[in-house]
């Protein structure tokens, strides 16, 4: 992506034609380096109309991040977040955690070019079609406290979803946002600190808005958004407000309640509650069982065919394929 893409783009989203010309004054760059940098809008599913005589146009706009609009939706809280928009970043939660030393910094960024997901995958968003952001939390508790804060910020992003009247969404264990069996969001938490004494945590959450078919293409697993959800396209900026505002709401209970209150409602939306679950440890090794929700360290609880429970603590989940069978089936430690 050329760096001036999302510059041009902005200027062009009033929707009229600009004159290459036009766009270069502007900038203050050659109408060569207009047309090279327009050229690259492809590379973030952007289509942008070029008419001889006529010059450019965004035929669809997307709603800008304005950290403003986001601001205001705050509220009072507003005074207590250091809120950042940036145009293209290449990963919120790496800057985060090189460059920050603030608490309660939240960095949303239009685009993101290297985004990551859990596990070294690539998290994959489009101008527009996705919220992509982050915040930086000092915690007093040192990191052994922050099992389960994954949960918490899952809690946080359901709760602001049923804001939108959004239903069915389900969490799934241990940080994912589904919808009808399909991935919604994913929160990635990256923690720094020592055993007992206080802690940094850097959360990233991505949400999809509307993802186009030629980036589900290239995701490799069942996966929704919100336009698909709510059949129609939510605000940008108060979606973010708003999550922004129940993300350090949760964090707040956590630090003073960890999962005690909250393991209720995240338990209420488990994705998986009953079902037979197939867990693969860091180590490779796999776990099976039924699962019965979370306990209050925010592991989960899966229950063994002869009634034994035992307890997981980081894993991931599958759905069993059908006719497996869990007869005492135990192929690892870390339970
Ligand atoms: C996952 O489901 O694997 C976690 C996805 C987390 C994506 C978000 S987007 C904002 C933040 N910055 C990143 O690079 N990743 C997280």
């Amino acid at each position: 992506m050329h760096l001036l893409l999302i510059p041009l783009l902005r200027i062009l989203s009033d929707g009229k034609f600009h004159a290459g010309s036009e766009l270069a004054q502007n900038l203050g760059v050659s109408r060569a380096t207009v047309s090279n940098a327009l050229k690259t809008a492809d590379t973030l599913s952007v289509s942008v109309f070029k008419v001889r005589g006529r010059g450019y146009q965004l035929p669809h706009p997307p709603e800008w991040l304005d950290a403003e609009a986001v601001r205001q939706q705050l509220g009072l809280l507003a005074q207590d977040v250091r809120l950042e928009v940036v145009d293209a970043i290449g990963s919120t939660n790496s800057t985060l955690l090189r460059e920050s030393t603030t608490h309660c910094h939240c960095l949303a960024a239009e685009y993101q070019y290297a985004g990551r997901g859990r596990r070294g995958r690539h998290w994959f968003a489009t101008l527009g079609g996705s919220l992509s952001f982050s915040m930086r939390w000092r915690f007093n508790q040192g990191m052994g406290a922050l099992a389960g804060l994954s949960l918490a910020v899952g809690v946080s992003v359901l709760r602001t979803l049923h804001q939108f009247d959004l239903t069915e969404i389900q969490l799934k264990w241990p940080n994912d946002l589904l919808w009808r069996e399909k991935k919604l969001a994913g929160i990635l938490i990256e923690a720094q600190g020592d055993a007992n004494d206080s802690s940094i945590a850097v959360i990233g959450i991505g949400i999809n808005l509307h993802i186009p078919n030629e980036t589900r293409e290239r995701i490799d697993q069942p996966m929704t958004d919100l336009q698909e959800i709510a059949g129609h396209t939510l605000p940008r900026n108060i979606l973010l407000g708003t999550l922004i505002q129940q993300l350090v709401l949760a964090l707040q209970e956590f630090e003073a309640h960890g999962l005690i209150h909250l393991s209720q409602e995240w338990n209420a939306a488990h994705a998986y509650s009953g079902r037979s679950l197939c867990v693969t440890l860091a180590n490779g090794n796999t776990l099976n069982g039924s699962a019965e929700g979370i306990n209050h360290q925010g592991e989960l609880l899966l229950k063994q065919a002869n009634g034994e429970i035992i307890t997981v603590h980081s894993g991931e989940v599958q759905l069993a394929r059908p006719g497996q069978n869990f007869s005492g089936d135990r192929h690892a430690a870390g339970a």
